[in-house]
């Protein structure tokens, strides 16, 4: 054949392939909200900048007629591209194609691309919407998504992974988000779920909905699955595009910085703490004050809210922030917040972003239920990811940081580089009532006017330890500073900490209490 009848070819097989699954379930795809594959891809890319690869792969199925089935790319589109000028690799499943199901070619198409980034060492992006395990592959897709998840697991902490749930993403499937960095979530659109309605009917005479099992405000509020939740595709888009902006391309490099701002005038850091160390405030304010530009782009913001983690930037450079949230129960430690915040510690130590975490906490939450849930292990989870974390590590001390509480939030005990104190800080084994109703048992007890003789002794404890010269006297804090300083003296500290190098002992890998 000439070269114009072979380019004729190739391009009627490309018009063949682009169609995906053909106008009728295309239609589907749209009328419930969703862009097609390839839309989502052009649309999540910076313009003209998508190759893709493998268009032309044949399915492997032949049992059950499917021998006989054409499915365009195998139901999944693989290729790279930039965004936001990085380079990335990226799949999205095209659900019209056999319901995005995950037969052999389908998942050697989603391997290749992942050994791509890998061997690239840049981010990559799955976009997933399928059915889950194409039951007449039987065994063969099942072993596919087990090459996907050993590659999840080799690819933690070498290159960013992220994971857009725009669609079903059933059985098995759930398991590479969960395997990812972070997973974006759609109202309406996401579903995510291990046995769908339909089991959970027949084995349990449970009726429930998609949405109330498995929609994004249960991951993003209730299961912490999620780390973006949005209300349409082009929101989240604009989500995946700001994450990348904040992180390196792989786990040798440093974040892109950004040209250097200063905070926004509106956030004035002096007013912010309460006068009365009882009363809430938002923690997002004191960030905002001393964040480049008061931008603060925070992650799972509707899971476990009594911490705030996110990413901020200081003097252009992207910095991981942990803080502790007053306005929601106090800002205690529990086993949600706890495991939140350490797989967050340890995504900034992977890739090289420093920490910087504010305190305002009366500790560990106590009862039965949290003893229950397992607040030990998972409390200590948050010890750990501080303790091994060997990137810069900043502290600043807002107000209570009580027992267990202070130590874990990066303390000079876990290695912090730097802490600084506020002079509300509150520095002691537990709150100042407790504990004067504990060692003044006896003089309170007998007193004449018991009342009187607490309140004084609550008064002479908090003389002596509610502050944060006695932590200072010992050099637990390395500084007492007023508000107005804290911008200053945290990017003076990352300054002269950005050529840290500490050296772990020799190990295989530690055993965290996962
Ligand atoms: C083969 C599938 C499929 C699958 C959907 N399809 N899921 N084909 N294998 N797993 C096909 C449908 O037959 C249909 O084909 C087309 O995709 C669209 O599906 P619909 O059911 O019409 O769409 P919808 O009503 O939107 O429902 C979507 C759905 C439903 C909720 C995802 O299809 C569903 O429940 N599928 C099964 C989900 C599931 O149980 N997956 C787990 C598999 S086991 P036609 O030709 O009619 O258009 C698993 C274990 C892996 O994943 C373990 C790894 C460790």
């Amino acid at each position: 054949m000439p070269l114009r009848g072979k380019t004729t070819d190739l391009k009627k097989r490309m018009r063949d392939a682009l169609k995906g699954g053909g106008s009728k379930a295309i239609e589907k795809q749209k009328a419930i909200g969703k862009m097609t594959a390839r839309e989502r891809i052009i649309s999540l890319l910076d313009p003209k900048t998508f190759n893709e690869y493998d268009l032309f792969a044949v399915h492997a199925g032949k049992d059950f007629d499917m021998d006989k089935k054409y499915l365009p790319g195998d139901g999944v589109i693989t290729g790279t591209g930039k965004l936001s000028g990085y380079p990335v690799c990226i799949y999205a499943q095209d659900f019209t194609v056999a319901g995005g199901s995950l037969g052999w070619m389908h998942a050697k198409k989603i391997l290749k691309i992942m050994d791509h980034a890998m061997k690239l060492k840049i981010p990559l992006i799955g976009i997933n919407d399928s059915g889950g395990a194409r039951i007449q592959e039987g065994v063969n897709s099942l072993a596919g998504y087990g090459e996907i998840f050993y590659r999840n697991t080799q690819a933690s902490g070498v290159i960013p992974q992220i994971s857009v749930i725009l669609g079903p993403c059933a059985g098995g499937a759930v398991y590479s988000p969960a395997l990812t960095d972070f997973v974006f979530v759609v109202d309406k659109i996401t579903k995510m779920f291990i046995t769908g309605p339909e089991v959970i009917k027949t084995v349990l005479g449970e009726e429930i909905s998609m949405e109330e099992l498995g929609g994004a405000k249960v991951h993003a509020e209730i299961t912490g699955n999620a780390h973006f939740y949005s209300t349409s595709e082009e929101e989240c888009f604009d989500q995946v595009k700001k994450l990348i902006s904040y992180i390196p391309w792989n786990n040798q490099k440093k974040a892109d910085p950004l040209p250097k701002k200063s905070p926004k005038r509106f956030y004035k850091i002096d007013g912010i703490i309460p006068i009365d160390p009882k009363q809430p405030y938002d923690v997002r304010n004191i960030i905002k004050a001393v964040s480049d530009d008061s931008d603060f782009f925070e992650v799972q913001e509707l899971f476990a809210a009594n911490i705030v983690i996110g990413f901020a930037r200081f003097d252009g450079q992207t910095i991981g922030i942990v803080a502790n949230q007053p306005l929601v129960l106090a800002g205690v430690l529990d086993v949600d917040s706890s495991n939140k915040a350490a797989r967050f510690i340890r995504y900034c130590d992977a890739f090289n972003i420093p920490l910087v975490t504010f305190v305002d906490l009366p500790g560990y939450l106590p009862g039965v239920d949290q003893e229950h849930a397992g607040v030990i292990r998972h409390g200590a989870k948050l010890l750990y990811a501080y303790s091994e974390a060997t990137v810069p590590k900043i502290t600043v001390i807002l107000r209570k940081a009580y027992g267990g509480g202070y130590i874990a939030m990066c303390s000079h005990h876990l290695k912090a580089d730097f802490v600084f104190a506020w002079p509300t800080a509150e520095i002691a084994v537990m709150g100042p009532e407790g504990a004067a109703n504990i060692i003044f048992r006896n003089e309170i007890k007998d007193a004449k006017d018991p009342e009187d003789v607490r309140k004084k002794k609550i008064e002479e404890y908090k003389e002596k330890f509610a502050n944060p010269y006695v932590a200072a006297a010992y050099g637990y804090v390395d500084a007492v500073i007023t508000p107005n300083e804290t911008r200053r003296m945290v990017i003076h500290a990352l300054e002269i900490s950005s050529n840290k190098q500490e050296q772990p002992p020799f190990k295989k890998h530690g055993i965290p209490p996962f």
